[in-house]
């Protein structure tokens, strides 16, 4: 399988396990750092926000397979991000935690397979010139 088979295979079971992991990754994100939950103030549906997870995830499928468009995303949206005050290693860390929601959703099912395809999508991500 490759990696972007791999990041779909992921994402099927972490549906079936947890439905939208959205939620999941941003109680993670508020408990780690309670402050951040001021900026979504104004996002009392969670639209914002799971517009948000959505795109980040998009960055990183890029990211594993065609390449096309996530490093310019990811360039663009990091630009926007420092006028909310999000600093480039809090950025960082948002894909991180999408991860880490998935790794834990799987469990004994998150294979060396997966464990691989998804950090080398981080890497990628992380290398991406307006991310450092
Ligand atoms: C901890 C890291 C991050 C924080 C604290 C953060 C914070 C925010 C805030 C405050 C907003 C605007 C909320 C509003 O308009 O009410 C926003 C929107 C957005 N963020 Fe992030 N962000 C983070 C990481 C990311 C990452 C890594 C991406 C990846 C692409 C991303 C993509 C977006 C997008 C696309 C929107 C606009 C959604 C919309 O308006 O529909 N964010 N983010």
């Amino acid at each position: 399988m490759d990696a972007a088979a791999c990041l779909d295979r992921t994402l099927d079971l972490v549906t079936q396990r947890v439905g939208d992991p959205a939620p999941l990754v941003f109680a993670r994100l508020f408990a780690e750092a309670p402050d951040l939950q001021a900026l979504f103030c104004n996002d009392a549906s969670g639209a914002v926000r799971g517009e948000m997870f959505l795109r980040a995830l998009e960055c990183l499928q890029d990211a594993a397979g065609a390449r096309q468009f996530g490093a310019g995303l990811v360039a663009a949206e990091h630009l926007r991000h420092q006028g909310y005050g999000v600093d480039a290693t809090q950025f960082q860390r948002f894909f991180t935690l999408v991860v880490e929601v998935f790794r834990t959703a799987l469990g004994p099912d998150w294979t060396a397979e997966t464990d691989q395809a998804w950090a080398r999508a981080l890497r990628q991500v992380a290398a991406q010139p307006g991310t450092a």
